[in-house]
């Protein structure tokens, strides 16, 4: 295979190195263009663009492949737990057993949040969307440990990641629990990551908590399936933050906002309340299936498509079947599944749907558990941002890590050429 990509311009020859990945992706590397040859590169979107090398999670959008450090997301899904993956995700390699007892206690010990947040948190109408308060809920942890993280020391990087991964599940349930009007918890001390999430966000004051296994073993699976998606737009988000030395805390800020979205994690809540219109419409899918293909409607089929997964989304497989084992243990029969299915059933056999290879995405099921789980159609993106935190705290410490540059892309201008100012009398 030839090393070299040769552009001519203007009547010069420019060569360009390629670089391979591990997975045999081939890129050209444009790096030197611009000093070279006076050039540089258009892609709205970056939908053909690589921003960085990275080791962290392998896919291939036209065989449906997803991997976290060389881990299938099938395996992950059906044999790990969330901070297993959390750990792998951050640091390469699963953790052996006192890895994880001490990586598990660690976060324990850091899931206290100051009082005075409560109070930010409490001044907020209870009405704001909870992705909005949980960004500058998360902005606002900085207030409370201004301190930078220097990314040189390890002891020192450790307790910025650990902090975060304590500190945002708390956050999250209280969110929640504002919303519904409920006290704020902490929950206990003694239980693993997934089950105290779910005794935080649960739990009743007036009645004994008791842990329903079928609840905990669907979050840990969705956690696993949202924890990281290589450089995603709320990643490249964090990403370009962090590259101007903005810290963890604040680069996940932005991701948060980043992944609020409706194109992105907004889709789960997008997903809902579209399946919801449709049955308050009658249920007729056919002709929401219409409208989605009128292109003088705005109207899309959310949970359907995505930028790179051109085949099947494979999160979506194994999502679809957890989706069942929920409905089906928590007894719920849901008519908005029906429509779910109908929809499904059509898009996959409609000419418009398979030419543009739009498959549904994991956030067309995901919705769909969390509803079963009673938890409000706003809390959606929420529970996927507590999912994505590993993933953008790895992608944050290997860019840090790797001494990346400022993120700075180019443009190519396209307004007004150079003319004289007018003075405000005369226009
Ligand atoms: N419904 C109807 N038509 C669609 C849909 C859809 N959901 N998605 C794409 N199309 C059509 C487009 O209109 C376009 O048609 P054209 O070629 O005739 O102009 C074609 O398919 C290609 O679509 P693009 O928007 O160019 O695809 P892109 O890769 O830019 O967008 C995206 C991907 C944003 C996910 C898009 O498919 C979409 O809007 N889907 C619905 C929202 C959604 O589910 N987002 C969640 C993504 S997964 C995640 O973030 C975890």
């Amino acid at each position: 295979m030839s090393k070299k990509v040769n552009i001519n311009y203007n009547n010069l020859n420019f060569e360009l190195d390629l670089v391979k990945g591990s997975e045999n992706e081939i890129g050209i590397d444009i790096s030197s263009l611009r000093n070279n040859a006076n050039l540089i590169t258009l892609d709205p979107g970056f939908k053909n663009t690589g921003s960085c090398k990275s080791s962290i999670t392998f896919l291939d959008g036209e065989k449906g492949i997803l991997r976290y450090r060389g881990y299938s997301i099938e395996d992950l899904a059906n044999k790990a737990n969330f901070l297993e993956v959390a750990y792998l995700l951050i640091f390469g390699e699963l953790p052996n057993k006192k890895q994880l007892h001490d990586f598990s206690n660690d976060i324990k010990e850091r899931a206290i949040i100051d009082e005075d947040l409560r109070i930010i948190l409490n001044s907020y109408p209870r009405s704001a969307h909870p992705m909005g308060v949980l960004s500058s809920l998360t902005s606002g942890l900085v207030a409370f440990d201004p301190s930078a993280v220097n990314i040189d020391d390890e002891d020192d990087m450790y307790d910025a990641i650990l902090n975060l991964l304590a500190k945002i599940p708390v956050l999250v349930a209280w969110v929640y629990r504002r919303r519904q009007g409920l006290p704020l918890e902490y929950g206990d001390i003694n239980l693993g990551y997934v089950e105290n999430l779910a005794k935080m966000m649960f739990q009743r004051p007036n009645k004994k908590y008791i842990q329903n296994d079928t609840i905990v073993s669907a979050l840990n699976k969705l956690l696993i399936l949202h924890a990281d998606h290589e450089q995603n737009c709320s990643t490249s988000t964090v990403r370009i933050v962090g590259s101007s030395y903005a810290g963890l805390f604040a680069s996940v800020s932005a991701g948060i906002s980043a992944l609020w979205g409706r194109l992105h994690g907004g889709a789960n809540q997008a997903v809902l309340e579209m399946l919801e219109k449709i049955q308050n419409d009658g249920g007729d899918t056919k002709k929401f299936m219409s409208k989605a293909k009128d292109k003088s409607d705005p109207f899309r089929l959310m949970g359907f498509g995505h930028r790179v997964y051109k085949n099947f989304d494979p999160r979506a497989k194994i999502i679809k079947v957890a989706a069942h084992e929920v409905l089906k243990d928590l007894g719920i029969d849901d008519p908005v599944l029906d429509i779910a299915k109908a929809l499904e059933k059509e898009a996959l056999e409609d000419n418009y749907f398979v030419e543009r290879k739009l498959y549904p995405n994991v956030d067309f099921y995901s919705g769909i558990i969390y509803k079963a789980l009673e938890i409000p159609n706003e809390m959606f993106t929420v529970m996927f941002a507590l999912g994505r935190l590993p993933g953008w705290i790895a992608h944050w410490r290997e860019m840090r890590m790797n001494k990346e540059p400022i993120g700075r892309p180019r443009q190519i201008y396209i307004g007004e050429n150079p003319r004289d100012y007018i003075s405000l009398t005369k226009r």
